[in-house]
């Protein structure tokens, strides 16, 4: 279970999914868990509380969780901003099973960016409970990579990945 955190507009998304094709091209089964195919979907009736939030992280981790007792390599992108929430997911698997992978994209970068406009639209008070903005994000304290995808490449962010998987023998 490959578990990327971090603010919205890191580049959670595009790095995993750099790293999920790469992963393809090296022959191995991988299944991205992503906004797009989870929060439309199985957590389309949760929105953006902290409990819905706990809860969307929870169901997640429980997917994975599936996926990988089918022998897949599970890749997840989404904020996840709660450390117990993401202990929680940690703990439901076998140790070094669970790979935490902080894009730590700063804020004043996530939000230059601002990809989909939402933070534009969280300062001006038409979004609340915005992450980073009036929401709380709190960053890992001892993720097993930490990539900046503010400052490098989404290149270079994937490759670290993928040389960190390759060391260690997961693939
Ligand atoms: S999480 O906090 O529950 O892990 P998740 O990754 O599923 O969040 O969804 C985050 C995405 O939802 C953001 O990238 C953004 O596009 C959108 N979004 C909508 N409202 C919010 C909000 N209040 N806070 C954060 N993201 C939001």
């Amino acid at each position: 279970m490959i578990w990327f955190t971090g603010l919205s507009g890191a580049g959670k998304s595009t790095v995993a999914n750099a790293l999920d094709e790469k992963l393809f091209e090296h022959g191995r089964h991988t299944y991205l868990l992503d906004g797009d195919n989870v929060r439309h979907g199985l957590n389309r009736d949760l929105g953006f509380s902290d409990q819905d939030r706990v809860e969307n992280i929870r169901r997640i981790g429980e997917v994975g969780r599936l996926f990988t007792d089918a022998g897949i390599i599970v890749l997840s992108a989404f904020i996840s901003p709660f450390r117990s929430d993401r202990q929680m997911v940690r703990n439901l698997f076998p140790v070094g099973e669970f790979i935490e992978v902080f894009v730590s994209t700063e804020l004043a970068i996530c939000e230059e960016r601002d990809p989909k406009g939402l933070y534009k639209k969280a300062r001006a008070g038409e979004i609340r409970h915005f992450t980073g903005i009036d929401s709380a994000y709190e960053a890992p304290t001892s993720p097993e990579l930490l990539v900046d995808a503010g400052r490098e490449s989404v290149d270079s962010c994937t490759q670290t990945i993928f040389d960190y998987l390759t060391e260690r023998g997961y693939i």
